[in-house]
């Protein structure tokens, strides 16, 4: 861990469009950010994120997630530009790693061969097909000779497809001695951090390319490349799973939040959506069905089921249509069609077509607990707080408005009236 990470975290976004920081956009379920910063972790015990752009509001959202990190406050106004994000900040270690906040996919392994590059500094390099928009690298001889940004480039430099991929890891002597001494006479007028390349190799320091894949370094700066990161990681993601036992259906089509966990075997039918941090052990998820920071045991779920936050659902079967929030679960059948939130259920209980918890009174949320071995006919409302004990039959159709004791039936129903011959009266249709 004799390695400090720097990570610039300070850009506007402006192509984002977004009042959201860019950094703090999320991809399977995290900021951007913390996907850097998760990366980071493994390899560093100093890492500090520089800001500016919404540093309270960053600074808020990285802190409470990780305690250890420091912050630098950029002089965005003064000192402008990637070198200028660099001013003022102390490093522990005698090496540093430069990230970028807005490259999610980037993994600890292609950090580790920055870091073990044998050079006073190795830098990131991408060979691209349109190396449109990127620094070109001069490289020769297997070092670099120098970074040009594309608005300083001449013509013949701007056909160089060798492009800087801005990760960096460099001595921290080098940062102390160039950083301070770089100057914003460029198209951009701003300062830049690559312009100690070429003061690195003057001085005559080593500084070498890595060459890295693109997939993993490309930064994200509008919707589309967001989604395309997006895509990018959710592949990473199901081959993960999939390698740790967990069968997928046209995996192409699920969306696995990246805090989810899968435990045993699972299977995982198309169009499945996982979001938040799921716990899923032994379970089987029916196509199209929707589960969000609940965990499901020895089980199954769907097609075309919800199952909210704070669910808790073992041995239990759930059918299509049937929403499930913030209730526990054990050894439950609920087939068809229904809403059960705010409730207990107990082993061997059957839940009927139609069943509705009616937790919410316009004011506050209630409980309905229910026993064990409870028959639930179809079409029922319970109306919250409300027990059902264990071994009782609610009749379908009921609206049951005070608790039922163990082994009763409980039982509301509107007479059943036949009016016979109705029909051709009604509709003025005489015997003819
Ligand atoms: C930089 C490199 C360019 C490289 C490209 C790769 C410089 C001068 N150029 O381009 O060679 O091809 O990255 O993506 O470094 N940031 C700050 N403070 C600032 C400006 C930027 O913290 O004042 C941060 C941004 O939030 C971002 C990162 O630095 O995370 C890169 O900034 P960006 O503007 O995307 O890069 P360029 O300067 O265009
Ligand atoms: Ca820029």
């Amino acid at each position: 861990m004799s390695l400090s990470v720097v990570i610039l975290a300070a850009g506007k976004g402006t192509r984002m469009k977004s009042a959201t920081p860019k950094v703090l956009h999320e991809i399977s379920g995290k900021p951007m950010l913390f996907h850097v910063l998760d990366a980071a972790e493994k390899i560093s015990d100093d890492i500090t994120v520089v800001l500016h752009h919404q540093f309270e509001r960053v600074r808020e959202a990285v802190a409470s997630s990780y305690k250890k990190v420091h912050f630098h406050r950029q002089d965005a106004e003064g000192f402008p530009g990637t070198g200028g994000a660099l001013r003022g900040i102390e490093f522990r270690h005698d090496r540093v790693l430069i990230l970028n906040g807005d490259m999610p996919l980037v993994t600890t392994a292609s950090l580790l061969r920055l870091s073990d590059a044998r050079a006073d500094l190795a830098m990131s390099v991408i060979d691209l097909e349109d190396p449109s928009g990127y620094g070109r690298v001069l490289i020769d001889g297997g070092r670099v000779q120098e970074i040009v940004e594309e608005k300083d480039c001449t013509s013949e430099q701007r056909h160089i497809h060798s492009v800087n991929a801005g990760v960096y890891c460099v001595r921290r002597e080098l940062l102390e001695r160039y950083i301070p001494a770089l100057s914003n006479d460029n198209a951009q007028g701003e300062y830049y951090l690559t312009d100690i390349v070429k003061m690195a190799v003057e001085d005559g320091y080593k500084v070498v390319p890595v060459f890295v894949e693109e997939a993993e370094f490309k930064g994200v700066n509008s919707r589309i490349d967001l989604a395309h990161a997006e895509e990018l990681m959710q592949r990473r993601i199901r081959r993960a799973w999939m390698a740790e036992g967990v069968t997928m259906h046209l995996p192409e089509t699920i969306y696995i939040d990246c805090r989810a966990e899968f435990l045993g075997e699972c299977e995982i039918e198309s169009g499945v959506q996982i979001h938040g941090p799921c716990r899923i052990e032994n379970a089987h998820i029916k196509a199209h069905s929707v589960i969000e920071e609940a965990v499901i045991r020895d089980g199954s779920v769907g097609p075309m089921a919800r199952i909210r936050p704070g669910s808790n659902l073992s041995r239990s079967h759930i059918g299509n249509f049937v929403e499930v929030k913030k209730s526990m679960l054990k050894g439950v059948k609920a087939g068809h069609l229904s809403y059960l939130g705010d409730a207990e259920i107990g082993e061997g209980t059957n839940i009927g077509a139609g069943t509705i918890t009616c937790n919410y009174d316009g004011k506050a949320k209630y409980k309905t607990l229910i026993g064990r071995n409870v028959f639930v006919g179809s079409d029922t409302q319970l109306v919250a707080p409300v027990t059902i004990e264990d071994e009782t039959i609610i009749a379908a159709g009921s609206t049951v408005t005070r608790d039922v004791p163990s082994g009763a039936l409980a039982i509301s129903r509107a007479p059943l009236k036949i009016v016979e011959g109705f029909y051709r009266k009604f509709f003025n249709k005489g015997r003819t």
